[in-house]
């Protein structure tokens, strides 16, 4: 068993690994609807659209991983399967008949809108509980979240 770590109160502990597991099944929920797009998608632009696919995907296993193992150190147990992330997701669940690029962004858009706002009450809830480095994370997630948004979103002028 970990040793505690300092100047964290146990209600702090507790929100914070609620909250990251929380989000940490809508990251693989969005990271894996990022790979259906990148597999599916078809058009003239293909190449350009497969790719920023990749990358975006990449983004969130980033942060997928710092939740997971920030669960760890505040000696919680992360939840990533499979089974409980279908359980645990509170994003809509991805289309498996789109082709088009246009279709896919706007569905991953919607996606990121909502994920990024959950990300930003999280934010606010683990602030209030006290754990500035559990804050420093979520804000990280949701600033490289709304940047990614923006990427897709330009495609769509
Ligand atoms: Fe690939």
């Amino acid at each position: 068993m970990a040793v505690a770590l300092k100047g964290l109160t146990d209600n702090a502990r507790k929100t914070s690994i609620s909250e990251l597991n929380a989000r940490l099944a809508d990251s693989i929920a969005l990271a894996l609807a990022v790979k259906q797009a990148h597999w599916n998608v078809k058009g003239r632009n293909f190449i350009a659209v497969h790719e920023l696919f990749d990358a975006l995907h990449n983004n969130l296993r980033a942060d997928i991983d710092i939740f997971a193992e920030r669960v760890q150190q505040l000696d919680g147990v992360a939840v990533g399967t499979a089974e409980k992330v279908a359980q645990g997701s509170t994003l809509k669940e991805y289309p498996t008949d789109l082709t088009k690029a246009e279709d896919h962004i706007r569905a991953l858009c919607e996606r990121y809108r909502d994920h990024g706002e959950k990300l930003r009450a999280a934010i606010d809830a683990t602030d209030e509980a006290g754990d500035a480095d559990t804050v420093d994370i979520f804000t990280a997630a949701s600033r490289s979240v709304d940047k990614d948004l923006w990427f897709m979103e330009s495609h769509l002028e």
